[in-house]
């Protein structure tokens, strides 16, 4: 492959101030990898829209084709593992902020950080689940490693109409969990059910500020997707013996909290990080995304835009304005 290609490259002007835009690159001027893809999907998540428009400090080397996520199939390998013509995915690692990502027809990755596309999954579902998707499950998958199971009570899942928010509902509701989504949006009670949400809370109903550090204890799991005074409300209201997956900061990356959960009711705060997260665990999750964890109201939660729509896709996304997931068609 030898021929000029469309890319949204993010670069930085003198005065450091960021400047996208759709431009044409050569297949030389992509970073090194054993693996050549044409890119069929990409997707849009929260932290790509930081890196687009520069409000958040995520790109780590200018210039940089954007996109955090890429579906496609392999038109060169120097790997052996990966052959032409195989569908695959490559999220997370450098991909979209220090290595050229997926907004471009075509992406040069390292093998290492690529996943076979799993049965059950076409590279448009791979894509609308993109790092959301993939981050809502390995917190799921976290949380049953720590003893987690539907008989054990009630799951909250916070920033409950966001991408991982949504999807996490989504995936819980199937496995039989009783799911509660905790929101802000009051006008989206009827999506949240749609997706299988059993109870809405709204963050209204809740006085964050005279949270005690013991609650009634309402929840044997939780997915956090805010930070902040949610957390340590949720951390609060935890059962015994309860697991929290930490996923984002959509409110704050500040917790202050008390060690009463943990040492009076045994709860676990886990960790989840989609990004650097690695093998076998990666390609085992995105195979359950295929099967057990794959969402049954994909469609439903999917907008699909295309490679040139996206220089005006991403300030909605820092006004919180989204719901949902936003798949980009690149070379379709
Ligand atoms: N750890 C990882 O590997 C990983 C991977 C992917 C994403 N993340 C992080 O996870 C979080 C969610 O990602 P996403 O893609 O789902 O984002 P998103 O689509 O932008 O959704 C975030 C949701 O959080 C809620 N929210 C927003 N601002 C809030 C505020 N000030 N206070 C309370 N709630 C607020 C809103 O839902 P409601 O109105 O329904 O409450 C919003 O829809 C982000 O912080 C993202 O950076 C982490």
């Amino acid at each position: 492959m030898n021929a000029p290609f469309k890319a949204f490259l993010i670069n930085q002007d003198e005065s450091r101030k960021i400047a996208s835009s759709l431009t044409t690159m050569m297949p030389d001027q992509l970073d090194r990898g054993e693996v050549l893809i044409r890119v069929h999907y990409s997707s849009i998540n929260y932290k790509d829209a930081l890196a687009a428009t520069g409000a958040g400090k995520i790109i780590r080397r200018f210039p940089c084709v954007g996109g955090i996520d890429l579906a496609g199939e392999v038109v060169e390998s120097a790997d052996p593992r990966f052959r032409v013509g195989d569908p695959v995915i490559a999220t997370s690692f450098d991909i979209g902020v220090a290595h050229h990502g997926g907004y471009a027809e075509y992406a040069r990755i390292p093998s290492e950080w690529v996943v076979h596309l799993p049965e059950g999954l076409d590279l448009f579902e791979a894509m609308a689940l993109g790092t959301a998707g993939f981050t809502a499950a390995l917190g799921i998958a976290r949380m049953e490693v720590n003893g987690l199971t539907p008989d054990n009570g009630p799951v909250i899942v916070t920033g409950a109409t966001g991408g991982v928010g949504g999807l996490a509902i989504d995936m819980l509701s199937q496995l039989g969990y009783h799911v509660v989504a905790l929101t802000g949006k009051a006008s989206e009670a009827e999506y949240l059910k749609m997706l299988g949400a059993d109870e809405i809370k709204l963050r209204s109903e809740i006085d964050f500020d005279k949270v005690r550090p013991l609650e009634a204890a309402q929840w044997a799991g939780a997915v956090d997707n805010v930070g902040g005074q949610i957390l340590h409300w949720v951390l609060a209201t935890m059962k015994q013996a309860g697991t929290v997956a930490s996923i984002g900061n959509a409110a704050s990356f500040n917790i202050a909290t008390t060690v009463f959960p943990f040492i009076l009711r045994g709860v676990s705060l886990l960790g989840v990080d989609s990004g650097y997260i690695g093998f076998p665990l990666r390609q085992q999750v995105w195979e359950r995304l295929g099967r057990d964890l794959k969402p049954r109201h994909l469609a439903a939660v999917t907008r699909t835009i295309g490679l040139d729509e996206l220089p005006g896709a991403f300030d909605a996304f820092i006004r919180g304005e989204i719901k949902g997931r936003t798949v980009v068609r690149i070379g379709v």
